[in-house]
């Protein structure tokens, strides 16, 4: 039957009926805070947080700070914080990235005392602690070795499990990173730590606010060599499938919004839970937007938001995520 038997607007015409026929919800605990955690900051910017000039309302943090904003996300009812370490000094390796008091143990471990029930997700990838800016150790070519990169990421993984980190989240994109530390996982004791694969992660120009914030724009060259095409969807697929194989727990695609179709994908393909990631580029469209008065916040966020659940992730990791979770308290 169609129309005017059928009216697709009787369902739409009260707020009781959309709620009732609401597909998707979108609630505090799918959404996961990314924090920055500073070794030393410049002192610019109040005592222990230094904004960030490309992501407006996100700062690099103290470790006494990180705690502090932990907290929030826990009062907030946020379901994990994931945390990026910025190291004071960096080498050619990204030897701080295994540190056992490194930037990110330090505040894993400070976090998870003080709010055991929150969890922490640790961001394992070697670009914010090499000298060069690339995800692995070099090779005399100027290539990132993969072989030799997974096996320090391993070890970085490890070293987070040590410190508490409840999941480790791979996001260098090396080949075989996945099953090299779920056996390094296992083999140190950590069988129960579950890893969150950034499977399907595009050489994206939104990630340029994240590389301001970290300091981890490549010296030479750019990622395309191991992140993937943004032309590719096919192979997210794949990826997916393969760090699936290799025991993921989780998969995440990233960016999110201009790649909903293969977060439904990737969905699809796996059956394991998917993340988004709302990268920090994303984020700094709508700031900038929103403070020249061209859209309103609020509304804009809480749409991106729900469209990525729509599309099909369980979780997103979103610079939005305190501010997401205000607003639905306030509508609840
Ligand atoms: C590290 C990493 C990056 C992001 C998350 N992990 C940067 C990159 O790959 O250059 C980007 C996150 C964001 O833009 O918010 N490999």
């Amino acid at each position: 039957m169609a129309f005017p038997q059928t009216r697709m607007r009787r369902l739409r015409s009260s707020a009781g009926l959309r709620g009732l026929v609401r597909e998707t919800d979108l609630r505090a605990g799918a959404l996961v805070l990314p924090m920055f955690v500073a070794e030393e900051l410049s002192g610019a910017g109040d005592a222990g947080r230094e904004p960030i000039a490309t992501m407006p309302g996100v700062q690099r943090l103290s470790l006494q700070e990180a705690v502090a904003e932990a907290a929030v996300a826990a009062e907030l009812g946020l379901a994990a914080v994931m945390l990026f370490g910025i190291p004071a000094e960096k080498d050619e390796q990204g030897s701080g990235a295994w540190d056992e008091e490194g930037v990110v143990q330090l505040a894993t471990r400070a976090i998870k005392q003080a709010r055991p029930e929150l969890l922490v997700i640790t961001d394992v990838c070697l670009c914010e602690y090499t000298d060069h800016g690339h995800c692995g150790v070099l090779r005399g070519d100027g290539a990132v070795d993969n072989d030799a990169t997974v096996s320090l990421l391993a070890r970085t993984a490890v070293s987070h499990a040590r410190a508490g980190a409840d999941m480790v989240a791979p996001s260098d994109m090396m080949d075989g990173r996945v099953g090299a530390i779920r056996e390094e996982l296992d083999g140190e004791g950590f069988a129960d730590t579950p890893i969150l694969a950034y499977s399907a992660k595009f050489a994206s120009a939104f990630y340029g606010p994240f590389r301001d914030a970290a300091g981890s724009t490549p010296s030479f060259g750019d990622r395309r060599a191991y992140q993937m095409d943004p032309a590719n969807g096919r192979e997210a697929e794949r990826e997916a499938l393969l760090d699936l194989q290799e025991g993921a727990d989780m998969v995440m695609v990233k960016p999110a919004l201009a790649y909903g179709d293969l977060i439904s994908a990737v969905k699809r393909a796996t059956l394991l839970p998917v993340a988004a990631y709302n990268v920090s580029g994303e984020y700094a469209m709508v700031k900038a937007a929103a403070a020249a008065g061209y859209l309103d916040e609020r509304a804009a966020v809480l749409e991106i938001l729900t469209s990525l659940r729509r599309a099909g992730a369980d979780t997103i990791v979103s610079y939005h995520a305190k501010d997401a979770a205000r607003w639905l308290a306030e509508q609840s």
